[in-house]
């Protein structure tokens, strides 16, 4: 279906507006990527993913050899040639605090306004505490709508071009018209469309993350009572999830969230609801986030207890860097965190990833890597898997026990088939299950 051409900029060319950047453009639309990062910019011109994200890579080349993706590092450019501008710029946990760093969008706003063509929209995507919008509006002569993003890792292109719900907070109808032309053809597609006014807009986004990452601590919350008693967390949970009310999905008890999104957004949301005199309506979120980091120490007490107590000259296998399978993303991995706490406690960490070695070598250098599950394994007295890539459920435990030191095993995301791995004569521990 044909849409009525928009001419685009998508500003910041992260996980987020890449991805948005190059949907926009498959769906229709003229649009020009821009980023101050110069080695980032001329990668994605020349088709070349800066990030892993599967499906990305086809969406971006495609677009580029059509002629309607660009990119550019110059904001004044981009001023220039779009009607509606995209904030997709980062908003990370400020260094020593728990509030959004919000600078980056400010620059954007600021490095925007004096070169804006009339009638130009300019749209927020990035998660921002509620009320940037109404601040940022006062500082740049064009409406500010905000137009939250939804999208997971690692099913971006798809969670874009078919997303579950398009949000717009606006402060007039003639900016949600845009909006509406903009996203025509999802809109067509019958995608439940919400038009509100630019705080609610904001305060979607963190609810949602908030009440996924309450969903994912609840449940291991849960996985803390069913190690007390005997109990089994995966099957609790999949007998609550039978109950459509609650759902079958953010049940899966493990390690725990983490990455770039849900970690920060709690604590930004706390942050700002005690800047509003409200830090009670949003203290749970406190438990949430340290029920959460108690299961990293519980999946590192669990392989000590598995090597004898004692991590002293032992070698442990990490298989998993990144905070999910199908990403590279190691942003507050709970993965390397716990391998960094065993480090750290004397062993000897060997880890494995699919994809986010080199990102995960780059940040943490003292951890030894292996280009192999397997060979990772080598040697090892305890195996601890963090991240649930599909290819640790196809490893062979028989084949596996010939080459690790000790046949021990810690399922930290409970993925893997615990009985194979016990027939194959392994010791397993896992989160919120029972020893056997
Ligand atoms: C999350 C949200 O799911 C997206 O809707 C949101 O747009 C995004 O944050 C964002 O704010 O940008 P993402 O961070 O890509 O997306 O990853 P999720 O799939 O939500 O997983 C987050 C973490 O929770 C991962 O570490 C994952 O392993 C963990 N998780 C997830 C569990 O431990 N258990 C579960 O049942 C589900």
């Amino acid at each position: 279906r044909e849409v009525e051409k928009s001419s685009l900029t998508v500003i910041g060319t992260g996980y987020l507006g890449a991805v948005h950047a190059a949907c926009m453009a498959e769906i229709g639309h003229e649009v020009l990527g821009v980023d101050v990062d110069e080695a980032k910019i001329a990668a994605l011109a020349e088709g070349r993913a800066p990030f892993f994200e599967p499906g990305f890579p086809e969406v971006l080349k495609r677009n580029l050899e059509n002629g309607r993706l660009r990119f550019t590092t110059s904001l004044a450019e981009a001023a220039a040639f779009g009607d509606v501008h995209f904030v997709c710029v980062g908003t990370p946990q400020q260094p020593g605090s728990h509030a959004a760093d919000l600078r980056y969008v400010d620059a954007v706003v600021d490095g925007l306004a004096p070169h804006l063509r009339p009638g130009a929209l300019v749209v927020g995507k990035s998660t921002v505490p509620v009320g940037t919008a109404s601040r940022l509006a006062e500082r740049i002569d064009a409406e500010l709508a905000w137009n939250p993003e939804f999208l997971r890792e690692g099913f971006a292109v798809e969670d874009t071009l078919r997303p579950d719900r398009l949000v717009v907070g606006v402060t007039s109808p003639s900016a949600e018209q845009v909006l509406r032309d903009v996203y025509a053809p999802m809109l067509a597609a019958g995608t439940p469309w919400v038009s509100t006014d630019p705080a609610t807009a904001e305060l979607v986004k963190v609810a949602a993350n908030s009440f996924l990452a309450t969903k994912i601590s609840f449940i291991n919350a849960m996985a803390e009572i069913c190690e007390a008693t005997g109990a089994d967390v995966t099957t609790l949970a999949a007998a609550i999830g039978y109950d459509v009310r609650i759902g079958d999905k953010f049940l899966r008890a493990g390690v725990g969230f983490g990455g770039g999104c849900l970690p920060k957004d709690i604590r930004a949301f706390r942050h700002r609801a005690a800047e509003l005199g409200l830090e009670e309506s949003v203290r749970f979120l406190h438990e949430v986030d340290a029920i959460n980091l108690r299961r990293r120490d519980r999946a590192v007490s669990l392989a000590r207890e598995l090597v004898g107590g004692s991590f002293a000259g032992r070698s442990v296998a990490v298989l998993g860097a990144t905070f999910k399978p199908d990403s590279d993303d190691i942003r507050d991995s709970p993965a390397l965190a716990v391998a960094n706490a065993i480090r750290a406690e004397g062993a000897r960490v060997t880890v494995h990833d699919p994809q986010g070695i080199d990102n995960a070598r780059a940040v943490h250098p003292d951890l030894d890597y292996s280009p192999g599950a397997q060979k990772a394994c080598e040697g090892a007295h305890v195996v601890v898997h963090l991240t649930e890539w599909s290819e640790y459920r196809d490893l062979d435990p028989v084949k596996l026990a010939e080459v690790v030191h000790g046949r021990a095993l810690v399922d930290a995301r409970n993925a893997l088939d615990l009985a194979a791995w016990r027939a194959a004569g392994w010791e397993v521990r896992a989160l919120g299950r029972p020893r056997a």
